[in-house]
């Protein structure tokens, strides 16, 4: 009986998240600026303090700290978001291979979501690698060039003009 009442629950739960895509889609494309944004600081801010080598202090953790919160945000938003996509719907209506040669549905469904998590891996290597590196040198190279290259994947991989319309 309470397995079944769980069971219940959860398809509440899911039919209401599914009223909220909207609004939930919404939340993900503001939330990009913050993610956008807090790298490049991030990455900045790394930049000019290995240039005017500079000890890695407690403002330097933190703007990487909120670039990696930011992100993390932005993945757990966004895997909601995927089983709940009308592109996830449209490639299983349409079969996968179909789907692969539309551009619009290969994108929301294979590349955004993929390349982005593998960016926001290559990001939280960096900020691991930079907790366990010795020199303020070597903790601001970790965070500049991982953080750089989690961006490039994100920046690549963007619906710009869904997003900027
Ligand atoms: C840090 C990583 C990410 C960033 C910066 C990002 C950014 C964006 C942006 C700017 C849009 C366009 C929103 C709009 O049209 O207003 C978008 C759409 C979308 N994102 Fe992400 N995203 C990220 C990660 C992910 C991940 C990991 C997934 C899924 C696992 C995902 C799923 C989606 C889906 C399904 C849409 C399409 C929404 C729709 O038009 O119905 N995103 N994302």
């Amino acid at each position: 009986m309470q397995f079944l009442l769980h069971v219940l629950l959860i398809f509440a739960f899911l039919n209401n998240l599914k009223t909220m895509y909207p609004d939930i889609k919404e939340l993900h494309s503001y939330w990009a600026y913050g993610v956008l944004i807090f790298l490049l600081l991030a990455i900045l801010n790394s930049v000019v303090g290995l240039s005017r080598k500079k000890p890695f202090g407690k403002n330097d953790r933190s703007i990487a700290l909120i670039a990696l919160i930011f992100t993390h945000v932005q993945v757990l938003i966004g895997i909601i978001m995927y089983f709940l996509s009308p592109y996830l719907e449209t490639a299983k209506q349409m079969g996968m291979g179909a789907a692969m040669k539309d551009s619009t549905v290969r994108l929301y469904v294979v590349e955004h979501p993929l390349i982005n998590i593998i960016a926001v891996v290559l990001i939280t290597i960096g900020w691991s690698k930079h907790k366990k590196a010795e020199t303020s040198e070597a903790k601001f190279k970790k965070i500049a060039v991982l953080y750089a290259i989690g961006l490039v994947l994100l920046l690549s991989r963007i619906p710009w003009s869904a997003w900027l319309s």
